[in-house]
C-alpha cells in the first residue's frame, strides 16, 4: 500500500510524497454500543487500512484525492476550516480544525488517500481516515500528540464534522493497538489491559454483509438519547454504574423501549468483561456463547442489526462447532455492515464457502469474506 500510495501521489502532483502515514481500521469481539455508556469495550484492529501520502504546498490549500471514491477535495485552511463536499472531506476537515485550534498557523498540503478498508462497513473506516489525518498532522508539524488527546481530536471531528455522535473505541483502538493483541477499553477511565490473541488455531474472520451502514441518519444519536433517558431514570451518570436488578425494579419508570436498550447495555458491559476472561484461558465455548448472547441483545433488545446480518450469524451458527465455528455477532454500529467469526484456524476456507452460497441464496446478496490478526496502530511509515 505504501508503493501504492506513493506512486499515485507521483502521478497526481509530479513529485514524490514527503510524508507517508498508515491507520488500521477495527473490529469490535464484544461490548458494542457500550462506550457511550462509560462502559467496556474489547476491539483489536485489524490488518486493514487507510493509507495517506503527502506533500507540502504553499497555496494554503489542502487538496485530497480518494482512490476510494475517485472524487478531489479542495478547501483552503486559511481563516479556520469549515464543513463541505464531497462528505468524505469533513473527516479530514474536523481534524484539521482541531489540531490548528488555540492560534496554531494551519498550512496547506496536498494528499491521496487509499484504503482497503470497506467504507461504510461497521470496521470504523471513518475512524481510520480521522487517525490517518491526525498521524498525517503530527508527521508534517513534528508536534506528537498524547493519544488519548489524539483519539478525543479524532472523536470530535467526527461529532462537529460529520455529525455523528459516536464513543471513543473507534479512534482509540486505530492509535493504540498493538499486534497480537485485543484490547480491553474501560471507556471511563480509558485505561486498557492487554488481551492477547495468539492462539495460532484460533482466526478472526470478517463477513461483509454489502449492506451500508448510515450511522448519521439519525438511529446511533436515538439510541444514545434512550440510554441516556434510562440513566435519568435510574439516578445514575451512566448505564455503566448500575444491574440488571436496579434496572428491573425501576421497569415502571421508563419507556418499554427505552428498558430494552439499558436491558442491553447493562448485559453487555457483563458479556464484555467476561469475554475477557475467557479469551486468557482460551475458554472458546464460553467466548462463542458470549457472542451469540451479544448478537441476540444486539437484534431483540438494541434492534440494531438487519435480516441480512441476522442471516450472516444464523448461518454461521448453524455451521457450528463440529464445521470449526467459535462464535459469530455483529461489529460496530450496526443497520449492516459485518459480522465478526472467532473459527478454528484449520476451517477457514470450508466456512468461508458454507457462508457463500447460503447467504446469496437467502438475501440476493454477495458476502465479502476477510480474515485477519490483530494488527498495530496508527503509524508513520515515511
Ligand atoms: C460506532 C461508534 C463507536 C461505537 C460503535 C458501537 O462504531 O463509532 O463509538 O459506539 O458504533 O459499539
Amino acid at each position: 500500500m505504501t508503493n501504492r500510495a506513493a506512486d499515485l501521489f507521483a502521478r497526481c502532483f509530479g513529485h514524490a510524497p514527503q510524508w507517508i502515514v498508515a491507520a488500521p481500521g477495527r473490529v469490535n469481539l464484544i461490548g458494542e454500543h457500550t462506550d457511550y455508556n462509560d462502559g467496556f469495550v474489547l476491539p483489536m484492529a485489524i490488518e486493514r487500512y487507510t493509507v495517506m501520502a503527502a506533500g507540502p504546498n504553499t497555496s494554503g490549500m489542502v487538496t485530497l484525492h480518494s482512490l476510494t471514491t475517485g472524487e478531489t477535495a479542495t478547501f483552503s485552511v486559511r481563516g479556520g476550516v469549515k464543513r463541505g463536499e464531497p462528505a468524505w472531506s469533513n473527516y479530514v476537515r474536523g481534524v484539521i480544525a482541531g489540531f490548528y485550534q488555540g492560534g496554531k498557523k494551519a498550512v496547506g498540503f496536498d494528499a491521496v488517500i487509499d484504503s482497503t478498508l470497506p467504507y461504510g462497513g461497521g470496521v470504523a473506516s471513518s475512524a481510520a481516515l480521522e487517525v490517518a489525518t491526525a498521524t498525517l498532522l503530527e508527521a508534517m508539524s513534528g508536534r506528537v500528540l498524547d493519544p488519548l488527546e489524539k483519539a478525543l481530536l479524532c472523536q470530535r471531528a467526527e461529532h462537529e464534522f460529520a455529525g455523528v455522535p459516536c464513543g471513543i473505541m473507534d479512534q482509540f483502538t486505530s492509535i493504540l493497538a498493538r499486534k497480537d493483541e485485543a484490547l480491553l477499553l474501560d471507556c471511563r477511565s480509558r485505561t486498557t489491559t492487554p488481551v492477547p490473541m495468539t492462539d495460532p488455531t484460533v482466526s478472526i474472520m470478517i463477513i461483509n454483509t454489502n449492506v451500508r451502514h448510515r450511522l448519521a441518519e439519525g438511529e446511533y444519536a436515538k439510541r444514545r438519547q434512550q440510554c441516556e433517558a434510562a440513566a435519568r431514570a435510574l439516578k445514575v451518570p451512566a448505564l455503566r454504574d448500575t444491574t440488571l436488578a436496579a434496572l428491573e425494579a425501576a421497569q415502571g419508570e421508563m419507556e418499554p423501549v427505552v428498558f430494552r436498550r439499558a436491558r442491553h447495555v447493562i448485559s453487555e458491559n457483563g458479556r464484555t468483561l467476561e469475554a475477557a476472561q475467557a479469551i486468557q484461558a482460551s475458554d472458546w465455548p464460553a467466548m462463542g456463547r458470549l457472542m451469540y448472547a451479544s448478537h441476540a441483545s444486539l437484534r431483540d433488545d438494541y434492534e440494531v442489526s438487519c435480516p441480512e446480518m441476522d442471516a450472516v450469524v444464523d448461518i454461521v451458527q448453524s455451521i457450528g462447532e463440529n464445521g470449526g465455528v467459535i462464535g459469530c455477532r455483529m461489529t460496530g454500529g450496526g443497520f449492516g455492515g459485518c459480522a465478526v467469526s472467532l473459527v478454528q484456524a484449520d476451517a477457514v476456507p470450508s466456512i468461508t464457502r458454507a457462508v457463500d452460497g447460503p447467504y446469496e441464496k437467502r438475501t440476493g446478496k454477495q458476502a465479502t469474506i476477510f480474515s485477519s490478526r490483530p494488527g498495530g496502530g496508527a503509524r508513520i511509515l515515511k
